[in-house]
């Protein structure tokens, strides 16, 4: 996996080494086996809905529901949502964000697979677990394709009871 995926040095700034995963996308091979290994632990189980975090969420989570057959729901950013929101904001390392969901895009009780890019801090994942909580979904899990341990956003979800899965790691940011 983690071969498919580019390394672009000090962008969005200088010291940061970046994970584009455009170049898994584009390669035929590359985007069907991460979407395959994402889906394979949820097969055989009830899944109502999968909530993909904007942006590259998006691409991943509807390829994973149209495979499993579910719903797709999406986390937005801020003001892109046209019904009835509910709203969560989390830290970004200047200055706050604030993702929305509608706020009937889940019924109560329904099981909710959430799916994003990548695993940082998890302060994207865990505002988008927030707002499926407060709809009342039942959260099977978090699936990522790359998580960065060192920034500890394993543990922030863990510690509020998300099974986490990511298909690899990359030590060093
Ligand atoms: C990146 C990435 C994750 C998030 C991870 O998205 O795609 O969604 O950051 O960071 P965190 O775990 O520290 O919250 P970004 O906010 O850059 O937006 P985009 O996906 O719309 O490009
Ligand atoms: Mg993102």
């Amino acid at each position: 996996m983690r071969d498919y995926i580019r390394t672009i040095v000090d962008f969005p700034h200088e010291g940061i080494l970046f994970r584009d995963v455009t170049t898994l996308f584009a390669d035929p091979r590359g985007f069907r086996m991460a979407v395959d290994r994402m889906l394979t632990p949820y097969l055989g189980g009830r899944i109502d809905k999968v909530a993909g975090l904007e942006a590259r969420g998006f691409i991943l989570g509807g390829a994973v529901a149209h495979q499993l057959g579910c719903g797709f729901v999406p986390i937005r950013k801020k003001g892109k949502l046209p019904a009835a929101t509910i709203s969560e904001s989390y830290q970004l390392e200047y200055g706050e964000a604030v993702v929305e969901v509608h706020d009937d895009a889940i019924e109560p009780g329904e099981t909710v697979l959430i799916v994003d890019d990548l695993l940082a801090t998890g302060g994207t994942a865990e505002a988008g677990v927030r707002l499926m909580q407060r709809l009342g979904a039942t959260i099977l899990g978090c699936a990522f394709i790359v998580e960065l341990p060192e920034l500890g956003g394993r543990v922030k979800l863990e510690t509020l009871g998300i099974d986490v899965r990511a298909l690899c790691a990359f030590e060093g940011l």
